[in-house]
């Protein structure tokens, strides 16, 4: 199931008009300003990073290599919960791939991608420093270890989603 684009507001184009005014002057003002327009967007799509470019007069070029450059950048849209499964060595060998594929089942989406409502996204990432709990998974801020694949649907519903 693909994530359904979102649609923007003129007010979230002003505030990025706004942003992108008070950091024009600024030398090396693109990742805060990145920082910033993510804040607005929940995301950098490509229509922020035109604008960018252009208001701070820098090659697209630029500006997508930084913002693919670093992770504390989001390329597409997040969910109001944010899945990330760790797959480093000590998770991958516990199950993390087999407890990864069965979120994507129970959410109905890829990893990289988010659930239509906006609830949830997926994604598989680099060790957390805890791998005396593999297999292990993020939900925001909230840690979950030895989840296996059988713990997945008992995770979802800690997230209950608005009636
Ligand atoms: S390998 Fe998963 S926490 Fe280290």
């Amino acid at each position: 199931m693909a994530t359904k684009a979102p649609v923007f507001t003129t007010e979230q184009f002003e505030r990025l008009s706004d942003i992108i005014d008070r950091s024009k002057e600024v030398k090396g003002a693109l990742i805060g300003v990145l920082q910033q327009a993510q804040e607005v967007f929940g995301y950098l799509p490509p229509e922020a990073q035109v604008k960018i470019a252009q208001g701070l007069d820098l090659p697209i070029e630029q500006v997508y290599s930084t913002s693919t450059f670093y992770s504390q950048f989001f390329l597409a849209p997040k969910g109001k919960y944010r899945i990330n499964v760790c797959m480093g060595t000590a998770c991958y060998v516990k199950g993390a791939g087999a407890m990864l594929d069965q979120f994507g089942i129970q959410l109905g989406i890829k990893p990289g991608e988010c659930t239509p409502d906006m609830m949830f996204s997926l994604d598989g990432c680099r060790c957390i420093g805890v791998c005396g709990l593999a297999p292990v998974l993020t939900i925001n801020e909230d840690v979950h270890g030895k989840i296996y694949s059988e713990d997945v649907a008992g995770v979802l519903a800690q997230y209950p989603k608005p009636e």
